[in-house]
């Protein structure tokens, strides 16, 4: 979903995840009761949910884009960034030794959209097992599979699929599903104007009452 004021990003998202997961369990968005109790130490900064709801779902944002996610079975965790972003300085601080080795003998020009993707990777990763930042250099995401580092518990044990998805303005975006995705379905709009969103003319439309 396109935003049209960065400083509205945060309103957008809150906004467009009343909106769209109303869809899905079909009552009225102000209805939409989601969670974020963290399931680890109960305080509230979790994963969002809704109780009792048959899907789960995610979201990202960029000053200029939200992503949302829904999954009809299993677990999911989104991330977007700016190809703005520079995160080449981070790289010890965030990847796994394996994950760095290879970054550190990739030529200097690779770096950069290395390092992007790297993190898109991990941080949907970590939004399925609900740690955040803290978990960056447990979470090796060089495969299509999560390769989870010790010491690091997972409130699930299903394996952690990734995927890259198509974004919008040389924005890259990853999704982490468990279990492994098998089709994607995109839809596009337009929350600028929060509260009343537009729809711009996307492929596929919503789904409604459910996501399958
Ligand atoms: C999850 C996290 C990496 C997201 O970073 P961010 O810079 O806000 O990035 P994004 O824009 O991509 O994502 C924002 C969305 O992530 C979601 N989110 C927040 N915390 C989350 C978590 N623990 N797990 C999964 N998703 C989370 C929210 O839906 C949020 O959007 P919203 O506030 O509009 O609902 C970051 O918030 C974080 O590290 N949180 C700390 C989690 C933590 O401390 N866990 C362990 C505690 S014991």
């Amino acid at each position: 979903m396109r935003v049209e004021h960065a400083h509205r990003t945060f309103p957008a998202s809150r906004s467009a995840q009343r909106r769209i997961l109303a869809g899905y369990l079909g009552i009225a968005p102000s209805a939409v009761q989601i969670v974020r109790t963290c399931q680890m130490c109960g305080g509230d900064h979790g994963r969002p949910r809704i109780a009792g709801a048959g899907f789960d779902y995610s979201v990202s944002h960029t000053p200029d884009w939200v992503v949302l996610a829904v999954v009809g079975e299993g677990l999911v965790g989104v991330d977007v960034e700016s190809p703005r972003r520079a995160l080449q300085s981070l790289a010890p601080h965030l990847l796994t030794p394996a994950e760095r080795a290879r970054f550190d003998t990739a030529p200097t020009e690779r770096r950069p959209d290395l390092m992007i993707r790297a993190w898109t990777r991990k941080e949907a990763a970590s939004k399925v097992t609900g740690h955040g930042l803290a978990a960056f250099t447990k979470l090796d995401v060089s495969g299509p599979i999560v390769a989870v580092g010790p010491g690091l518990r997972l409130p699930m044990d299903s394996d952690i699929h990734l995927r890259e998805i198509e974004a919008p303005g040389g924005h890259v975006a990853a999704v982490a599903t468990t279990p492994r995705l098998v089709r994607v379905v995109a839809c596009r709009d337009r929350v600028g104007d929060v509260g009343s969103a537009v729809r711009e003319g996307d492929p596929v439309d919503l789904p409604r009452g459910g996501p399958r």
